[in-house]
């Protein structure tokens, strides 16, 4: 469940070329359990029908003012919103909304609305950079309106160029930030995700059941709430919408990029970082040809979330995972203490449902102060958003 969920979006189609993408956009944001009011331009006709909004959305499409059902359809649109959003908006739509002007359903809407808006522009490459739409930006984002700008990309008639529309995910992803707590915006949040994976030999490696599905939802939650996000992974997935994402493979690489970010304001160590890795790497892939089978002995490797505790810069918030077999809480209890935490997430990999690769997780939140919670089962996004819930009730204790 995210912020979409039970949100009104009215949803602005303006005449681009990228305009059969808000079906695609219409379609998620249904999916994430928002009630999709779509409106389209006159323009929008040109380029996507209706009846496939009225199809896919939940209400049916509006396109006038002079609907004889609603005297003032835009007032009522714009009242009962919680989102406006325009996807795409040509330079057209940027300059009657920087202007005010109100001449058909959608602008009048936008500005008969309290509700936030967000405007995912969309044009040739010559018109997106033309001072004078650059100009509207400035102006609409100085009045709080929030913008998915456009991507490098291929255009109509085959130009390839800036201006093209943002995916539907980043837009969506956009929206549900937009309506999102913005309770860590301004702060850098660091998460760690995904087993490592410590070297035999140039082909092989030691690692774990860790596949980053916590981790990557830990991501996505802290960036729809406001944060700067740095996500430092072993896995190779496509990276979270807004998310900074620093690939990494062995316990020793993942130090090094931690310890890169370690003054951020919430760090959040959810990889199944190695305990043990090969004390002597072979250089060269190992033959079975060669004779006898290796024996590969093993040495510690250094346990950093030790260190993130011990130098933790005032105001940090610091996060471990305890992933457990047997006695969960006695572990995770000691971890936070030994490792000097704000909070502990005690996982029991064990347990049907919850763990590594499961899409579902159920966790125990223990507190520094020996409070508990008890997460229920739940996606892996729902566990991270309870975790975030948990790191800013912490923040808000400290001085
Ligand atoms: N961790 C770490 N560096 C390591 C090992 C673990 O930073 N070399 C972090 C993990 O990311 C996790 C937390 O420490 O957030 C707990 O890891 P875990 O291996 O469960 O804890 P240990 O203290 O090593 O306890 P044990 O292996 O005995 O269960």
């Amino acid at each position: 469940m995210t912020s979409l969920d039970g949100a009104k979006v009215v949803l602005g189609v303006t005449g681009g070329i990228a305009a059969y993408k808000a079906i695609e956009v219409s379609r998620r944001l249904v999916d994430a359990g928002a009630h999709v009011v779509p409106i389209l331009t006159e323009g929008a006709e040109h380029f996507v029908g209706r009846t496939t909004f009225d199809a896919l959305a939940s209400e049916k499409v509006q396109t006038t003012l002079w609907d004889e059902t609603s005297p003032i359809p835009h007032t009522t649109l714009g009242q009962t919103a919680d989102l406006i959003l325009v996807a795409p908006a040509t330079a057209r739509l940027l300059a009657d909304y920087r202007m005010g002007r109100s001449d058909d359903l959608l602008t009048a809407t936008l500005i008969a609305t309290r509700a936030p808006v967000l405007i995912a522009p969309a044009m040739h490459t010559e018109m997106w950079e033309h001072p004078a739409v650059q100009d509207n930006l400035v102006v609409l984002r100085e009045r709080g309106v929030h913008v998915v700008d456009p991507e490098p990309g291929r255009l109509a008639g085959g130009d390839i160029g800036f201006g093209r529309l943002a995916s539907p995910a980043s837009i969506v992803a956009h929206a549900e930030r937009v309506l999102a707590a913005d309770d860590l915006s301004g702060t850098h949040v660091v998460i760690t995700a995904g087993g490592t994976r410590e070297a035999i030999d140039p082909v092989r490696v030691i690692s774990n059941r860790s596949t980053g599905k916590q981790g990557y939802a830990l991501a996505e939650s802290a960036w729809a709430r406001g944060a700067r996000v740095t996500l430092i992974s072993t896995v190779d997935r496509e990276a979270p919408i807004g998310v900074t994402v620093v690939p990494v493979e062995s316990a020793a690489d993942m130090h090094a990029a931690v310890m890169a970010v370690a003054d951020a304001d919430v760090i959040v160590m959810a990889a199944a970082v190695a305990d043990f890795r090969p004390a002597n790497p072979a250089g060269d892939k190992i033959k079975k040809t060669d004779g006898a089978v290796p024996e590969i002995s093993l040495e510690k490797t250094h346990d950093f979330l030790v260190d993130l505790g011990q130098s933790k810069p005032a105001g940090q918030v610091l996060v471990g995972f305890a992933a457990e077999t047997q006695n969960l809480l006695e572990n995770a209890r000691g971890k936070l203490k030994r490792k000097n935490l704000d909070l502990i997430v005690a996982n029991d990999v064990s347990a049907p449902g919850a763990g590594f690769a499961h899409d579902t997780n159920k966790v125990t939140l223990v507190f520094g102060n020996s409070e508990e919670i008890d997460v229920p089962m739940g996606s892996k996004r729902v566990v991270a958003d309870a975790i975030f819930d948990a790191v800013v009730r912490v923040r808000g204790t400290f001085p």
